[in-house]
C-alpha cells in the first residue's frame, strides 16, 4: 500500500518586539527608502531576552499540534531546521521534544540554512512514505538577530526572528507532499558564512574581536545565485510531480528579497498574485520564512484543501530546493489538544525524568564506588 505524508497541522510564532527600518537607520548608515526599494522589507521581529530558537519553536509546534489535533506522545520524529540553534549540542530538537513531552519521538537538528525547511519537509515525508513512521513534526526556527553584526548594514537590515511548524501524518489517500528536490553547491560556501565558534575556528579573543562570530555575506553574489536557482528548483519539483506550473495555485517562496522573488516568478511566467509575500513585516527569517508565510496564507484564505502549492527556497551552503504539495487541510477532529495542559504535563514529565536520573546516579554510585 502506498503511503502519503499529509500536512495536517501548522503553526507560527514570532516575537512581539518590532524593529523598523527607521529604527535601523538610527544605528547604521541606511534609510527606510534604501531598504524598502532594495529588499521590500519594512520591519522585522526581534526576540527578547526570554525568547530563543527553542521557545519560538515550541510555540509554533503547539499551535501546529493543536490544528492537527495530535498528542505529542503520538509523534515519531521531530526535526528542527535552524542555523541559530540553542547550542551546538544538545540539538534544539531535543529541547523541543522535552518541552512538548513527546516521549516517543526521535529528534535532531538539520542545518541547510534558509533551504532547511524544504530539506526537513522532504526527510519527514520520506520517513512517512517508507512506512517507518506515522507522524512527524517539522519545524523551522531562528533567532538570527543573535548572530548578526548590528554595525554591518549589509546584513543587519535583512534578518528577523521567528518559527513555523508543520505536522506531517501518514495516509493512504493520495496528497500531501508529492515531490521535492534538494540541491547544494559547497563551492559557494564562503558567500554566506558564519566562520567563528566551531571546529574550524574555535572561539578566541581574536575571533571575537575581529567579528568572526557574525554572519558575513556577499549579497550581490547570493542575489545572482538565488534568482537563477529559485526558478530551476520550482520547475524541477513540478516536473517530478508530473505537473506543469499551470497546475500550481500558490507559490510560497523563501522570504529573502522581493526583487529575488519577482525575478524568479518572471522567469517562470507565474503571476505575482499567486505568490505569498510577507517579508515586508518579518524580514528574512531564514528557514522559518516558508512555514510562517504558509500560516499567513491559510489565515488569509489563500490556501484551500486540494490546492497545489510549491515551496521553494535557497540559502547558505549554498543550498536550494523546492517541494510540491497538495494541500490537505486538517483531518476530522478526534480529540481536543489543550496547549496549557500539555505544557504543564511536559514540564512535570521533564522534572520527574531529571529527578529519577539523579536517584539512579546515587544508587549506581553506591554500588560502584570510585576505585
Ligand atoms: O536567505 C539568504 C540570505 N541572503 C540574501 O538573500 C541576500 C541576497 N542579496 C540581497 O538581497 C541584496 O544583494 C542586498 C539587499 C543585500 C543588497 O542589495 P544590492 O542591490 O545588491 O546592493 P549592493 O550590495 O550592490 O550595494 C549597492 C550600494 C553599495 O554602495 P556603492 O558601492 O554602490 O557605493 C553598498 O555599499 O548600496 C550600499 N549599501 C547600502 N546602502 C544603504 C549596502 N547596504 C546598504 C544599506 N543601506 N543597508
Amino acid at each position: 500500500m502506498s503511503l502519503y505524508a499529509h500536512i495536517t497541522g501548522w503553526g507560527m510564532a514570532v516575537p512581539e518586539q518590532i524593529l523598523t527600518n527607521d529604527d535601523l537607520a538610527r544605528q547604521v548608515d541606511t534609510s527606510d527608502e534604501w531598504i524598502q526599494s532594495r529588499t521590500g522589507i519594512r520591519e522585522r521581529r526581534i526576540a527578547n531576552g526570554d525568547e530563543s530558537t527553542a521557545t519560538l519553536a515550541v510555540e509554533a509546534s503547539l499551535r501546529a499540534l493543536q490544528v492537527a489535533n495530535l498528542d505529542p506522545m503520538d509523534l515519531d520524529l521531530i526535526i528542527v531546521s535552524t542555523s541559530s540553534p540553542e547550542y551546538i549540542f544538545p540539538a534544539t530538537a531535543c529541547l523541543v521534544q522535552d518541552r512538548l513531552g513527546a516521549g516517543n519521538a526521535g529528534a535532531f537538528d538539520l542545518l541547510a540554512a534558509c533551504t532547511g525547511f524544504i530539506y526537513a519537509l522532504n526527510i519527514g515525508t520520506q520517513a512517512i512514505r517508507s512506512g517507518a513512521i506515522r507522524n512527524a513534526l517539522i519545524i523551522g526556527a531562528e533567532t538570527l538577530s543573535r548572530l548578526v553584526d548590528w554595525k554591518d548594514r549589509n546584513t543587519c537590515i535583512l534578518f528577523g526572528d521567528g518559527a513555523g511548524a508543520f505536522v506531517l501524518q501518514a495516509s493512504p489517500e493520495r496528497g500531501g507532499v508529492i515531490s521535492a528536490v534538494m540541491r547544494s553547491d559547497g563551492s559557494g560556501g564562503d558567500l554566506l558564512i558564519l566562520p567563528g565558534g566551531c571546529s574550524r575556528m574555535p572561539a578566541t579573543y581574536e575571533t571575537v574581536a575581529s567579528g568572526k562570530h557574525y554572519i558575513q555575506m556577499n549579497g550581490r553574489e547570493v542575489f545572482r545565485f538565488a534568482t537563477r536557482v529559485m526558478a530551476q528548483a520550482t520547475e524541477e519539483a513540478v516536473r517530478k510531480a508530473e505537473l506543469t506550473i499551470k497546475d500550481v495555485q500558490l507559490v510560497i517562496p523563501h522570504q529573502a528579497n522581493q526583487r529575488i522573488i519577482e525575478a524568479a516568478l518572471r522567469s517562470l511566467n507565474f503571476p505575482m498574485e499567486q505568490c505569498v509575500i510577507n517579508l515586508d513585516r518579518y524580514g528574512n527569517t531564514s528557514t522559518a520564512s516558508i512555514p510562517i508565510a504558509t500560516c499567513e496564507a491559510i489565515q488569509q484564505g489563500r490556501l484551500k484543501a486540494g490546492d497545489t502549492v510549491v515551496f521553494v527556497g535557497f540559502g547558505a551552503g549554498l543550498t536550494w530546493g523546492a517541494a510540491v504539495a497538495v494541500w490537505s487541510g486538517p483531518q476530522p477532529v478526534v480529540r481536543r489538544m489543550l496547549p496549557l495542559r500539555l505544557r504543564l504535563y511536559a514540564r512535570l514529565r521533564s522534572w520527574i525524568r531529571r529527578f529519577l536520573r539523579r536517584i539512579d546516579a546515587m544508587i549506581w554510585g553506591r554500588h560502584n564506588p570510585p576505585i
